[in-house]
Order: structure tokens, then C-alpha cells, then sequence
């Protein structure tokens, strides 16, 4: 299975800038289903995803496999520094039927994973390290870190996964 995951360290903004040409070079040195396109600052678009929707992901690469029926992150991996770094975040398109995931590190070697898709209108959400929460650029929604919905107009919660990491730095976002 194949994943794709996305920076998010800092949702203040909404839009990396990551070009299509940058995430397309990032697809060819992947040279396989798992495309990552790392972006400083990160955001909330597409661009910046790592998809392991495709199954078997190259993780020398992108770190992101599936690992049996879940998602494993590999922190070691320098792809993933974004999510190593306290206060990070990345966005994964995990397989179906689960989509768009967003997974945050708010302290040391705790991780949150949710649902990155706005409740309200379907926009992908990111991790504001400096107020600890999931902000949705398009109409201002707001969630916890537990998924809760803090301010609207979402009305419902995004949905959470259990995360953990292990003595080696990898995270398991458990997809069941
Ligand atoms: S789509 Fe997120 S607030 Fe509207």
C-alpha cells in the first residue's frame, strides 16, 4: 500500500508555494507510488502530500509504508523531518477508505492523527504549532488536537487514529 503525506509544520499559512514541478521531481526520485515533496513552512495543499494509497510505498525514500494494516512513519527518514521536529506536522493520503491524514508531533514523542478533511467543506486542514490546534484555511474552522471541533462552521469532528512511536522512531498511526 502506498501512502502520501504532506509537511505541515506551520499552518499559518495555507499554501506552502510548493510548484507541481517541485512535487513532479519529488514523484521521479521516488520512482514509485509514494510521491513526496518536502516544502519549509509547510502547508495544506496537495502538493506537499505523500501518498501511500497505491500500495507498498519506497520507504528508502518517503519513510511512509503501510505496515500491515496500518501506517508506519519513519522518523529517521530525512523526509520526515517535518514530523520529527516538535511542533510538526504531516499530511499522508493513506489508502482507502481513509484518505487524507494529517499526523502532528505537538510534544515530545506524543503524536495526534486524524482526518485532514474539514468537516465543514471538504478543505484540508493543518497543525498550527503556536495555538496547538487543526486550522481549515477555507472558512476558518477549527479542531483540537483530539478532533474536536473548537470553532466552526465545521460542525462535526475530524476523525482521530491512535499514534505512537517506538524506541527506533517510528510512528504507527493505527488505521483500524
Ligand atoms: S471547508 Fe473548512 S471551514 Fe469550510
Amino acid at each position: 500500500m502506498s501512502l502520501r503525506v504532506l509537511p505541515s509544520t506551520d499552518s499559518s499559512t495555507s499554501d506552502c508555494g510548493c510548484s507541481r514541478r517541485t512535487l513532479l521531481q519529488g514523484a521521479a526520485v521516488a520512482a514509485g507510488a509514494v510521491a513526496i515533496a518536502g516544502c519549509g513552512g509547510g502547508g495544506s495543499g496537495d502538493d506537499d502530500a505523500v501518498d501511500a494509497s497505491n500500495g507498498g510505498g519506497d520507504a528508502a525514500s518517503t519513510g511512509v509504508t503501510m505496515c500491515g494494516a496500518n501506517l508506519c512513519v519513519d522518523l529517521n527518514v530525512a523526509a520526515n523531518a517535518a514530523l520529527a521536529a516538535v511542533g510538526g506536522a504531516m499530511v499522508i493520503i493513506a489508502p482507502a477508505p481513509h484518505g487524507k491524514l494529517i499526523v502532528a508531533q505537538p510534544t515530545a514523542d506524543t503524536f495526534v492523527a486524524m482526518s485532514a478533511i474539514c468537516t465543514h467543506a471538504g478543505c484540508t486542514v493543518a497543525y498550527q504549532k503556536a495555538t496547538n490546534i487543526m486550522a481549515c484555511p477555507c472558512h476558518g474552522s477549527k479542531y483540537d488536537v483530539d478532533g474536536k471541533v473548537a470553532v466552526g462552521p465545521a460542525a462535526r469532528d475530524l476523525k482521530t487514529f491512535a499514534a505512537a512511536v517506538d524506541a527506533s522512531k517510528v510512528v504507527t498511526i493505527t488505521l483500524a
